[in-house]
């Protein structure tokens, strides 16, 4: 039988039965018809109305909760109280990643959304997927209390490992328009990645925390810029799904309104491109409620340790405060079940 090889999170190639649908993402795929024909051309797409409208704003509502729930002084009908006192640890780029935050019952119940689930179904045609334990995105507008949010575009994925490996996703929670802040891609760069770095093999990397993180120099944007390579601000409405390959070149933008932006990040991948011990390491990260970054597969594992000033933060929690109710699908998703005895 006849097979193809595509590259995943994994060091190994896997090996595609022919008949499988899956998306290949390496000029091969035929024309969808929808939204896949989007992230092939261009890198990212959006999947409008991935969650149901009132389940968006539900969500955001609890988003909202949780903060407040702090009890440090932020209220959501009051920008003033926006202030790093009176907020949970959230960086200048929007990323909260401790205090349990992505097993909430609200990122939980983002991530199992069947809208959510159903697009990477399609993608992976596979239903036995895995879903990464990622931070959430709470961008307020206007703040002088954290360091701006300068430009740190880049791609999620090694340059030694060229071809398709992650689709990369997030759920939008708020309005986002073209001045809200939020996801900004460079539009066909994915499908330039392997040129881009047969050119720049010798160029001193930026330094990162994992080389899985590639950064691009003034002399790479200019390189992506000579290529014709335009960069897009992602719109979103409330409860849809942006995806996007991690080859694309991407960062955020912060707000310049007065409208905040929540966002999700769910990423997903079928359970066959992990191995027995990616789905340990993955148990452990879920019985610890801690994240996972992007990668389903646990390839990076967090911590629940906020700092503040230097120290611990008095505010750290190490479980969430309402736990998520897992049917046996979602359950699934945190890959427990696919380990062997
Ligand atoms: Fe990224």
């Amino acid at each position: 039988m006849s097979a193809t090889i595509t590259q995943t999170g994994q060091s190994n190639p896997v090996l595609l039965p022919a008949q499988s649908k899956r998306m290949r993402m390496d000029g091969s795929d035929p024309v969808y018809g929808d939204w896949r024909d989007d992230l092939l051309a261009d890198g990212f797409a959006v999947i409008k109305q991935a969650i149901p409208r009132e389940n968006a704003d539900k969500y955001a509502s609890q988003m909202y909760d949780w903060l407040e729930g702090f009890n440090l002084g932020f209220d959501r009908n009051d920008l003033s109280t926006v202030h790093r006192d009176k907020l949970p640890s959230i960086t200048e780029k929007g990323i909260c990643l401790q205090y349990a935050v992505t097993h909430e019952d609200f990122a939980w119940a983002v991530r199992s959304e069947p809208g959510v689930v159903g697009a990477f179904e399609k993608i992976y045609d596979d239903a036995d997927l895995l879903v990464s334990f990622d931070a959430i995105n709470f961008t307020f507008p206007n703040r002088t209390d954290i360091s701006p949010n300068k430009p740190w575009p880049h791609q999620d994925q090694d340059p030694l490992k060229p071809g398709f490996r992650c689709l990369q996703g997030l759920v939008n929670l708020l309005p986002n328009g073209p001045d809200d802040g939020g996801l900004i891609v460079c539009k066909g760069g994915h499908a330039l990645s392997e040129e881009f770095h047969k050119e720049f093999i010798n160029e001193p990397r930026i330094p990162a925390w994992t080389p899985e993180w590639f950064g691009f120099t003034d002399a790479g944007m200019k390189w992506l810029k000579d290529c014709g390579c335009v960069w897009e601000k992602v719109c979103a409405e409330p409860g849809d799904l942006l995806v996007w390959d991690s080859r694309a070149p991407h960062y955020n933008l912060s707000s310049t309104t007065q409208q905040p932006r929540f966002a999700i990040y769910t990423c997903f991948m079928p359970v066959s491109d992990a191995s027995q011990e990616d789905l340990v390491r993955k148990k452990d990260a879920f019985e610890r409620s801690v994240g996972t970054t992007h990668w389903p597969n646990a390839r990076h594992t967090g911590s629940n340790v906020a700092k503040r000033d230097g120290v611990e933060d008095p505010h750290n929690r190490f479980e969430p405060v309402n736990k998520p109710v897992f049917t046996e699908r979602s359950f699934n998703l945190t890959g427990i079940p696919y380990i062997r005895a």
